[in-house]
């Protein structure tokens, strides 16, 4: 197939652009490492099990029953205050936090484009925990049975009775505290331990086409973002506001904007018009992977057999598990072949990169890889490293390798300076690396990527940082000379920077050259 450039750079919008600048004020606090936006699903994980074991320890004490409810809660609020009373806060400000994390993750993978193509499934997966960590929320408050209890419940039922599948009026069951029977508490427990039992089986789900999901936030991290709880816990605990009483208005109360934001809506728009709100944006959300324009995607990774020896290792370097292994169909020695899952590719090239084969400069015609990008057969990439070697006339030459997600590197094409962008810059094979260093084509390499710990395709950074220091396959042998190489992460925001270092390159190969 023929292949004019290899680079598919997408201008940034100005939300992508105001992204990155905030992580990279954030970078500046916490460093790369620590950057709590780069490990939003993995807070959202944290956060969700500081709840289960918060709320476990509180479980221990309820009560079920009109009284018991609100009097076991209580109970754990003030005579117990030094651990029931904490625990109790960290409940509810954990939960909180779980809310402000999945919105930032959302609007994150939104802004970066993460929920178009194969990413569908994290995405609607997504939505769908929305929805049962709300509830799961709104079912909390009411175990308290409190005048907030009354309040959300009452609300909620002349909400769904709004809908036409119910048959007796829903709220009739709440006039009186004599109509309300243990059944219904004992309801409403149950509900509290099956809803986020859900939850659990579809973040299983939602992580599943994930390889190597990131589920546990560094250790820093949870410790700043616990004590952060209970420091919160301890100065403002959480606190019930009288007992429900079904026959007098709860009068004024305090909300938790967090879980009950729709309440105040309620009781100013129609049953009727809360629900086209809440059915229509979550079907908007949940049909964006198919409805929104944006960056097309290149065609998918696809395997030659004849070259594939089975090794496995675009298996262990791609992101999405999209690369599997079957017994091999061609009758060649090797056990087994590698297989594309088509609809779990997201095109980054990885797998590329990681391919053993991924040698072009052994013969010179008909090259194909074990793994190729259909439209950007490595064959290709080499003519175009090649074509943009052959322009170079200032010395000290210099070979960019550069990625599509991350700072333009096309920028800084020059009479001393060849440019060959990809998808992803752990799409580069270490063959390339060595090619233009040991023939002498040029006198130095640089390569560039995302910011650490931010790659676009999650482990592209990570991989290529260690294959060139030949901790991971396909390694970068030892004869390519390491003084000639640099590495600079620079996201998109990064342009100056980059070109900062280009030039901190050139000198130090400047210098090398007189020494
Ligand atoms: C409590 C709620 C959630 C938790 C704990 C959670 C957790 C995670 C984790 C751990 C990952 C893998 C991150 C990695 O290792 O790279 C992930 C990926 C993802 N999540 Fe969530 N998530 C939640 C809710 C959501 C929501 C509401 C959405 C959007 C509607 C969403 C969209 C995504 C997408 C698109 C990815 C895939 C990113 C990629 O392919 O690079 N998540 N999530």
């Amino acid at each position: 197939m023929p292949m004019t450039k290899a680079s598919n750079i997408s201008t940034p919008s100005w939300a992508h652009h105001a992204l990155i600048r905030l992580e990279g004020a954030l970078n500046r606090i916490f460093g790369n490492r620590l950057n709590p936006l780069y490990h939003l699903g993995a807070l959202g994980f944290y956060f969700f099990w500081l709840v289960l074991i918060s709320g476990a320890y509180i479980y221990a004490f309820y009560k079920t029953g009109i009284t018991k409810s609100y009097s076991s809660v209580e109970y754990l609020t003030h005579d117990q205050w030094y651990l029931g009373g904490i625990m109790r806060s960290l409940h509810r400000y954990a939960s909180d936090a779980l809310v402000v994390t999945m919105l930032l993750h959302l609007l994150r993978e939104l802004i970066l484009g993460r929920y178009r193509g194969a990413r569908w499934f994290a995405w609607t997966t997504g939505v769908l925990l929305l929805w049962l960590i709300l509830a799961a929320g709104i079912n909390g408050y009411w175990m308290v049975w409190d005048k907030l209890a009354q309040y959300s419940i009452v609300t909620t039922m002349e909400w769904l009775e709004w809908l036409p599948i119910f048959s007796e009026p829903l709220p009739q069951s709440f006039i009186s505290q004599n109509v309300l029977s243990d059944r219904f508490f004992a309801l409403i427990s149950f509900m509290h331990v099956t809803i986020p039992l859900m939850i659990v089986f579809l973040l299983w789900i939602h992580i599943m086409r994930i390889s190597r999901p990131v589920v546990n936030p560094r250790r820093p991290l949870m410790a700043g973002m616990l004590l952060t709880l209970l420091m919160v816990a301890l100065l403002k605990p959480a606190l019930s506001q009288g007992p429900a009483i079904m026959e007098i208005e709860p009068g004024t109360l305090g909300i938790d904007w967090f879980y009950l934001f729709v309440y105040p809506l309620l009781d100013h728009w129609s049953p009727g018009q809360v629900w086209a709100l809440a059915l229509g944006l979550t079907l908007l959300l949940g049909s964006l992977p198919w409805i929104a324009s944006g960056r097309k995607q290149i065609p998918v990774a696809e395997i030659s057999l004849r070259n594939c020896s089975g090794c496995r290792l675009c298996v262990a370097d791609c992101p999405y598990e999209a690369v599997v292994m079957r017994p091999r169909s061609d009758g060649l020695h090797f056990s087994q072949e590698a297989v594309v899952v088509a609809e779990r590719c997201v095109s980054c090239g990885i797998c590329v990169g990681s391919c053993p084969s991924s040698n072009p400069f052994r013969s010179e015609t008909d090259y194909v890889s074990g793994i190729e990008m259909p439209s950007l057969p490595i064959s290709g990439l080499r003519t175009l490293m090649m074509n943009d070697l052959a322009k170079l006339k200032e010395s000290p030459r210099i070979m960019v390798f550069g990625c599509d997600c991350a700072a333009d590197a096309s920028q800084l094409r020059s009479a001393s300076v060849a440019v060959l962008s990809l998808p992803c810059i752990a799409m580069l094979p270490p063959s390339f690396i060595e090619y233009a260093l040991n023939e002498q084509h040029v006198d130095g390499v640089l390569i560039t990527g995302c910011r650490e710990n931010d790659c676009y395709h999650r482990l592209g950074v990570t991989w290529t940082a260690a294959r060139l220091t030949a901790e991971r396959e396909p390694r970068l042998r030892s004869r390519a000379d390491r003084v000639r190489i640099r590495q600079v992460w620079a996201s998109a925001a990064d342009l100056k920077y980059l070109t900062m270092e280009l030039e901190s390159f050139r000198s130090s190969l400047k210098n090398l050259r007189m020494s």
